[in-house]
Protein backbone atom coordinates (compact mmCIF):
# COMPACT_ATOMS: atom_id res chain seq x y z
CA UNK A 1 0.00 0.00 0.00
CA UNK A 2 1.06 3.62 -0.28
CA UNK A 3 0.33 6.48 1.86
CA UNK A 4 -0.97 10.10 0.51
CA UNK A 5 -0.86 13.14 2.70
CA UNK A 6 -2.90 16.30 1.88
CA UNK A 7 -1.16 19.49 3.54
CA UNK A 8 -2.04 22.20 1.01
CA UNK A 9 -4.41 25.10 2.04
CA UNK A 10 -3.70 28.19 3.41
CA UNK A 11 -4.87 28.04 7.11
CA UNK A 12 -6.62 31.28 7.33
CA UNK A 13 -8.28 30.25 10.48
CA UNK A 14 -5.03 29.71 12.25
CA UNK A 15 -3.64 33.35 11.47
CA UNK A 16 -1.30 35.32 12.50
CA UNK A 17 0.57 31.69 13.11
CA UNK A 18 -0.16 30.49 9.29
CA UNK A 19 1.18 33.93 7.35
CA UNK A 20 4.27 32.62 8.47
CA UNK A 21 4.04 28.93 8.49
CA UNK A 22 1.88 26.19 7.18
CA UNK A 23 -0.92 24.81 9.51
CA UNK A 24 0.37 21.13 9.41
CA UNK A 25 3.72 22.14 10.64
CA UNK A 26 2.79 23.59 13.71
CA UNK A 27 3.25 21.24 16.84
CA UNK A 28 1.25 19.88 19.17
CA UNK A 29 2.71 18.36 21.92
CA UNK A 30 6.43 19.56 20.48
CA UNK A 31 5.78 17.73 17.24
CA UNK A 32 4.09 19.51 13.93
CA UNK A 33 1.00 17.59 13.47
CA UNK A 34 2.15 16.02 9.86
CA UNK A 35 4.95 14.38 11.57
CA UNK A 36 2.50 12.79 13.52
CA UNK A 37 0.40 11.68 10.36
CA UNK A 38 3.91 10.61 8.47
CA UNK A 39 4.84 8.32 11.58
CA UNK A 40 1.27 6.88 12.08
CA UNK A 41 1.35 5.53 8.27
CA UNK A 42 4.90 4.68 9.15
CA UNK A 43 3.52 2.71 11.57
CA UNK A 44 1.08 0.82 9.55
CA UNK A 45 4.32 -0.76 7.44
CA UNK A 46 3.84 1.94 4.73
CA UNK A 47 6.84 3.17 3.44
CA UNK A 48 6.10 5.25 0.04
CA UNK A 49 4.26 8.60 0.95
CA UNK A 50 3.09 11.02 -1.59
CA UNK A 51 2.49 14.32 0.43
CA UNK A 52 0.26 17.01 -1.73
CA UNK A 53 1.34 20.77 -1.44
CA UNK A 54 0.24 23.79 -2.24
CA UNK A 55 1.49 27.51 -1.32
CA UNK A 56 3.43 26.40 1.72
CA UNK A 57 5.28 23.41 -0.30
CA UNK A 58 8.61 24.83 -0.19
CA UNK A 59 8.40 25.19 3.92
CA UNK A 60 6.95 21.94 4.06
CA UNK A 61 9.51 20.34 1.74
CA UNK A 62 12.39 22.07 3.79
CA UNK A 63 10.58 20.25 7.33
CA UNK A 64 9.80 16.85 5.87
CA UNK A 65 12.39 16.05 3.31
CA UNK A 66 12.95 12.72 1.53
CA UNK A 67 11.25 10.67 4.73
CA UNK A 68 14.77 9.19 5.76
CA UNK A 69 14.36 9.81 9.26
CA UNK A 70 10.98 8.10 9.67
CA UNK A 71 12.41 5.23 7.02
CA UNK A 72 10.59 6.19 4.35
CA UNK A 73 10.26 7.65 0.83
CA UNK A 74 8.39 11.13 0.59
CA UNK A 75 7.62 12.12 -3.03
CA UNK A 76 5.78 15.91 -3.45
CA UNK A 77 2.92 16.28 -5.42
CA UNK A 78 1.81 20.08 -6.31
CA UNK A 79 -1.44 21.34 -6.29
CA UNK A 80 -1.41 24.58 -8.48
CA UNK A 81 -4.42 25.51 -6.27
CA UNK A 82 -6.86 24.33 -3.16
CA UNK A 83 -9.57 22.27 -5.86
CA UNK A 84 -10.56 20.15 -3.54
CA UNK A 85 -9.75 16.23 -1.85
CA UNK A 86 -10.88 14.22 -5.04
CA UNK A 87 -8.55 17.13 -7.49
CA UNK A 88 -5.73 15.90 -4.82
CA UNK A 89 -6.36 12.35 -5.61
CA UNK A 90 -6.89 12.97 -9.53
CA UNK A 91 -3.06 14.68 -9.59
CA UNK A 92 -1.27 11.79 -7.60
CA UNK A 93 -2.74 8.88 -9.75
CA UNK A 94 0.91 8.55 -11.20
CA UNK A 95 2.60 8.35 -7.53
CA UNK A 96 -0.23 5.71 -6.34
CA UNK A 97 -0.60 3.89 -9.76
CA UNK A 98 -2.68 1.00 -9.06
CA UNK A 99 -1.92 0.13 -5.38
CA UNK A 100 -4.42 0.30 -2.42
CA UNK A 101 -3.42 3.60 -0.72
CA UNK A 102 -4.64 5.40 2.76
CA UNK A 103 -4.97 9.47 2.40
CA UNK A 104 -5.07 11.15 5.45
CA UNK A 105 -5.32 14.78 5.63
CA UNK A 106 -2.02 16.65 7.08
CA UNK A 107 -3.98 18.57 9.85
CA UNK A 108 -5.65 15.51 11.62
CA UNK A 109 -5.01 13.92 14.61
CA UNK A 110 -6.69 10.49 15.67
CA UNK A 111 -6.47 8.48 18.58
CA UNK A 112 -4.50 5.05 18.54
CA UNK A 113 -3.21 5.61 15.10
CA UNK A 114 -4.29 3.76 12.17
CA UNK A 115 -2.34 0.10 11.59
CA UNK A 116 -5.17 -1.75 12.74
CA UNK A 117 -7.48 0.07 10.21
CA UNK A 118 -4.87 -0.35 7.45
CA UNK A 119 -4.18 -3.98 8.11
CA UNK A 120 -7.80 -4.32 8.32
CA UNK A 121 -8.22 -2.82 4.79
CA UNK A 122 -4.90 -4.57 3.17
CA UNK A 123 -6.51 -7.96 3.95
CA UNK A 124 -9.94 -6.92 2.36
CA UNK A 125 -11.65 -6.98 -0.87
CA UNK A 126 -13.38 -3.59 -0.21
CA UNK A 127 -12.93 -1.14 -2.81
CA UNK A 128 -12.57 1.52 -0.13
CA UNK A 129 -12.96 2.12 3.70
CA UNK A 130 -14.18 5.00 5.18
CA UNK A 131 -13.79 6.44 9.14
CA UNK A 132 -16.37 7.76 10.60
CA UNK A 133 -17.02 9.33 13.99
CA UNK A 134 -20.13 10.59 15.96
CA UNK A 135 -19.76 14.81 16.17
CA UNK A 136 -21.99 17.24 17.48
CA UNK A 137 -22.06 19.71 14.80
CA UNK A 138 -22.61 17.12 11.39
CA UNK A 139 -23.18 20.12 9.08
CA UNK A 140 -19.34 21.38 9.17
CA UNK A 141 -18.29 18.08 7.73
CA UNK A 142 -19.29 14.86 4.99
CA UNK A 143 -21.89 12.65 7.03
CA UNK A 144 -22.76 8.98 5.93
CA UNK A 145 -26.33 7.56 6.57
CA UNK A 146 -26.08 4.43 7.23
CA UNK A 147 -28.40 1.04 6.68
CA UNK A 148 -29.62 -0.93 10.07
CA UNK A 149 -27.06 -3.23 8.58
CA UNK A 150 -24.45 -0.45 9.14
CA UNK A 151 -24.06 -0.79 5.27
CA UNK A 152 -23.43 2.85 3.64
CA UNK A 153 -26.90 4.51 2.14
CA UNK A 154 -25.19 7.66 0.96
CA UNK A 155 -22.89 10.97 1.95
CA UNK A 156 -23.28 14.27 1.46
CA UNK A 157 -20.57 16.82 2.41
CA UNK A 158 -21.89 19.56 4.46
CA UNK A 159 -25.69 18.82 4.50
CA UNK A 160 -27.87 21.52 5.75
CA UNK A 161 -30.01 18.79 7.33
CA UNK A 162 -27.60 16.35 8.28
CA UNK A 163 -28.86 12.71 8.28
CA UNK A 164 -26.72 11.45 11.19
CA UNK A 165 -24.20 12.45 13.47
CA UNK A 166 -21.46 10.40 11.65
CA UNK A 167 -18.69 12.64 9.80
CA UNK A 168 -16.14 11.24 7.98
CA UNK A 169 -12.97 11.59 9.41
CA UNK A 170 -10.00 12.75 7.42
CA UNK A 171 -8.44 9.18 7.07
CA UNK A 172 -9.66 7.62 3.61
CA UNK A 173 -8.53 3.80 2.27
CA UNK A 174 -9.18 3.41 -1.39
CA UNK A 175 -8.19 1.00 -4.58
CA UNK A 176 -7.63 2.51 -8.30
CA UNK A 177 -11.37 2.47 -8.67
CA UNK A 178 -11.10 5.87 -7.33
CA UNK A 179 -9.80 7.17 -10.40
CA UNK A 180 -12.51 6.72 -12.10
CA UNK A 181 -14.69 8.27 -9.84
CA UNK A 182 -12.54 11.31 -9.27
CA UNK A 183 -12.71 11.80 -12.77
CA UNK A 184 -16.33 11.71 -13.31
CA UNK A 185 -17.80 13.96 -10.48
CA UNK A 186 -18.24 17.96 -10.80
CA UNK A 187 -17.21 20.61 -8.85
CA UNK A 188 -19.71 21.45 -5.50
CA UNK A 189 -21.18 24.81 -4.53
CA UNK A 190 -17.62 25.72 -2.99
CA UNK A 191 -15.87 25.01 -6.51
CA UNK A 192 -13.85 21.86 -5.37
CA UNK A 193 -13.78 18.45 -6.42
CA UNK A 194 -15.31 17.00 -3.00
CA UNK A 195 -13.83 13.17 -2.04
CA UNK A 196 -17.26 12.87 -0.54
CA UNK A 197 -19.16 13.13 -3.64
CA UNK A 198 -16.49 10.74 -5.27
CA UNK A 199 -17.22 8.14 -2.44
CA UNK A 200 -20.73 8.49 -3.35
CA UNK A 201 -20.11 8.02 -7.06
CA UNK A 202 -18.17 4.62 -5.82
CA UNK A 203 -21.60 3.57 -3.77
CA UNK A 204 -23.94 4.45 -6.61
CA UNK A 205 -21.78 2.34 -9.19
CA UNK A 206 -21.66 -0.99 -7.20
CA UNK A 207 -18.30 -0.64 -5.81
CA UNK A 208 -17.71 -2.24 -1.92
CA UNK A 209 -16.85 1.24 0.32
CA UNK A 210 -17.22 0.06 4.10
CA UNK A 211 -17.80 2.72 7.00
CA UNK A 212 -15.58 1.94 9.81
CA UNK A 213 -16.92 3.81 12.94
CA UNK A 214 -14.37 5.23 15.36
CA UNK A 215 -14.46 5.52 18.52
CA UNK A 216 -11.63 7.30 20.03
CA UNK A 217 -11.11 10.84 19.69
CA UNK A 218 -10.34 12.96 16.35
CA UNK A 219 -9.26 16.15 15.56
CA UNK A 220 -9.09 18.23 12.72
CA UNK A 221 -6.98 21.00 14.22
CA UNK A 222 -8.35 23.75 12.14
CA UNK A 223 -8.88 26.50 14.56
CA UNK A 224 -6.55 27.87 18.02
CA UNK A 225 -9.35 26.20 19.92
CA UNK A 226 -8.70 22.36 17.76
CA UNK A 227 -4.98 22.65 18.27
CA UNK A 228 -5.57 22.95 22.00
CA UNK A 229 -7.73 20.36 22.21
CA UNK A 230 -5.36 18.07 20.60
CA UNK A 231 -2.58 19.49 22.31
CA UNK A 232 -4.15 18.29 25.84
CA UNK A 233 -5.13 14.86 24.51
CA UNK A 234 -1.70 14.32 22.76
CA UNK A 235 -0.03 15.55 25.98
CA UNK A 236 -2.43 12.86 28.11
CA UNK A 237 -1.15 10.06 25.75
CA UNK A 238 2.51 10.88 25.74
CA UNK A 239 5.22 8.71 27.67
CA UNK A 240 7.14 11.33 29.90
CA UNK A 241 10.67 11.53 29.94
CA UNK A 242 13.12 13.84 31.92
CA UNK A 243 16.18 14.77 29.35
CA UNK A 244 16.92 18.05 30.54
CA UNK A 245 18.29 19.64 34.32
CA UNK A 246 15.59 20.28 36.97
CA UNK A 247 17.54 22.36 39.88
CA UNK A 248 16.43 20.74 43.94
CA UNK A 249 14.35 23.82 44.13
CA UNK A 250 11.82 22.70 41.30
CA UNK A 251 8.79 20.28 41.33
CA UNK A 252 8.40 18.47 38.33
CA UNK A 253 5.65 15.75 38.33
CA UNK A 254 5.37 12.66 36.76
CA UNK A 255 3.47 13.38 33.95
CA UNK A 256 5.88 16.21 32.72
CA UNK A 257 8.34 15.56 29.93
CA UNK A 258 11.58 17.49 29.90
CA UNK A 259 13.51 17.11 26.55
CA UNK A 260 16.96 17.73 26.25
CA UNK A 261 19.13 20.97 26.97
CA UNK A 262 16.29 22.45 29.00
CA UNK A 263 16.47 24.37 31.92
CA UNK A 264 13.40 24.44 34.74
CA UNK A 265 15.18 26.71 37.68
CA UNK A 266 13.18 27.05 40.63
CA UNK A 267 9.97 26.34 39.03
CA UNK A 268 7.01 24.37 39.23
CA UNK A 269 5.70 21.87 36.09
CA UNK A 270 1.81 19.98 36.51
CA UNK A 271 1.87 18.04 34.11
CA UNK A 272 0.72 16.45 31.71
CA UNK A 273 3.05 19.06 29.82
CA UNK A 274 6.23 19.54 27.86
CA UNK A 275 9.06 21.71 27.80
CA UNK A 276 11.31 21.45 24.73
CA UNK A 277 14.71 21.40 23.77
CA UNK A 278 17.34 24.11 25.55
CA UNK A 279 14.35 26.09 26.79
CA UNK A 280 14.55 27.86 30.35
CA UNK A 281 12.16 28.14 33.07
CA UNK A 282 13.01 30.77 35.62
CA UNK A 283 10.96 31.50 38.77
CA UNK A 284 7.63 30.30 36.59
CA UNK A 285 4.77 27.86 36.88
CA UNK A 286 3.71 25.78 33.65
CA UNK A 287 0.36 24.37 34.32
CA UNK A 288 -1.34 21.20 33.10
CA UNK A 289 -1.62 20.74 28.81
CA UNK A 290 0.83 23.31 27.59
CA UNK A 291 3.53 22.65 25.17
CA UNK A 292 6.64 25.02 25.69
CA UNK A 293 8.69 24.61 22.00
CA UNK A 294 12.37 24.74 22.12
CA UNK A 295 14.59 27.75 22.66
CA UNK A 296 11.79 29.34 24.95
CA UNK A 297 12.57 31.27 27.90
CA UNK A 298 9.77 31.82 30.98
CA UNK A 299 10.80 33.60 33.61
CA UNK A 300 9.03 34.93 36.55
CA UNK A 301 5.89 33.78 35.11
CA UNK A 302 2.80 31.21 34.70
CA UNK A 303 1.15 29.79 31.69
CA UNK A 304 -1.16 26.75 31.66
CA UNK A 305 -3.47 24.68 29.03
CA UNK A 306 -1.49 26.29 26.04
CA UNK A 307 1.18 26.09 23.02
CA UNK A 308 4.12 28.46 22.84
CA UNK A 309 5.92 28.50 19.94
CA UNK A 310 9.95 28.53 19.35
CA UNK A 311 12.09 31.49 20.52
CA UNK A 312 9.68 33.26 22.69
CA UNK A 313 9.61 35.30 25.64
CA UNK A 314 7.40 35.53 28.64
CA UNK A 315 8.33 37.54 31.27
CA UNK A 316 7.75 39.31 34.80
CA UNK A 317 3.93 39.09 34.67
CA UNK A 318 1.01 39.52 37.11
CA UNK A 319 -0.99 37.79 35.60
CA UNK A 320 -1.31 33.79 34.27
CA UNK A 321 -1.94 33.43 30.44
CA UNK A 322 -4.16 30.62 29.81
CA UNK A 323 -5.50 28.66 26.48
CA UNK A 324 -3.20 30.92 24.82
CA UNK A 325 -1.70 29.59 21.27
CA UNK A 326 1.75 31.96 20.96
CA UNK A 327 3.92 32.50 17.64
CA UNK A 328 7.61 32.09 17.40
CA UNK A 329 9.73 35.14 18.45
CA UNK A 330 6.94 36.36 20.22
CA UNK A 331 7.82 38.52 23.42
CA UNK A 332 5.30 39.28 26.68
CA UNK A 333 6.69 41.27 29.52
CA UNK A 334 5.66 43.58 31.83
CA UNK A 335 6.87 46.76 30.37
CA UNK A 336 9.24 48.54 32.79
CA UNK A 337 8.61 51.86 31.21
CA UNK A 338 6.40 54.61 32.09
CA UNK A 339 3.54 55.26 31.16
CA UNK A 340 1.80 52.47 32.67
CA UNK A 341 0.17 50.88 29.74
CA UNK A 342 -0.35 47.95 27.29
CA UNK A 343 2.01 48.61 25.04
CA UNK A 344 1.68 46.34 21.43
CA UNK A 345 3.45 45.29 18.62
CA UNK A 346 0.58 42.69 17.30
CA UNK A 347 0.09 41.05 14.02
CA UNK A 348 -2.91 41.46 11.22
CA UNK A 349 -5.30 38.41 12.81
CA UNK A 350 -4.33 38.57 16.58
CA UNK A 351 -6.26 38.16 19.26
CA UNK A 352 -5.78 39.52 22.57
CA UNK A 353 -7.63 38.53 25.69
CA UNK A 354 -7.33 41.40 28.40
CA UNK A 355 -8.55 41.55 31.73
CA UNK A 356 -10.59 44.08 33.01
CA UNK A 357 -10.70 45.51 36.51
CA UNK A 358 -12.84 42.49 38.09
CA UNK A 359 -15.58 43.01 35.76
C1 LIG B 1 -12.98 17.77 4.58
C2 LIG B 1 -13.98 16.84 3.90
C3 LIG B 1 -15.09 16.43 4.88
C4 LIG B 1 -14.48 15.81 6.12
C5 LIG B 1 -13.43 16.77 6.74
C6 LIG B 1 -12.68 16.10 7.86
O1 LIG B 1 -13.63 18.98 4.90
O2 LIG B 1 -14.51 17.48 2.77
O3 LIG B 1 -15.95 15.50 4.27
O4 LIG B 1 -15.50 15.51 7.07
O5 LIG B 1 -12.47 17.18 5.76
O6 LIG B 1 -11.77 16.98 8.45
P1 LIG B 1 -12.90 20.43 4.78
O7 LIG B 1 -11.85 20.43 5.85
O8 LIG B 1 -12.32 20.49 3.41
O9 LIG B 1 -13.97 21.43 5.01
Amino acid sequence: MKGLVLSGGKGTRLYPLTYTSAKQLIPVANKPVLFRVIEAIRDANITDIGIVVGDTAEEIERAAGRGGRWGVNISYIHQEAPLGLAHAVKISEDFLGDERFVMFLGDNVIQGGISSLIAQFASSEYNSQVVLTRVDMPEQYGVAELDNEGRIVRLVEKPKEPPSDLALVGIYMFDHHIFEAVNSIAPSWRGELEITDAIQWLVEHDRSVYPYVHRGWWIDTGRPGDMLEANSLVLEELTPHIDGYVDRDSEVDSRVTIEKGAEIINSVVRGPAIIGEDTRLVNSYVGPFTSIYHHVLIENAEISRSIVLEHSQIRNLDQRIEDSLIGRHVIIHRSPIRPRAYKFTIGDHSHLGLLGNGR
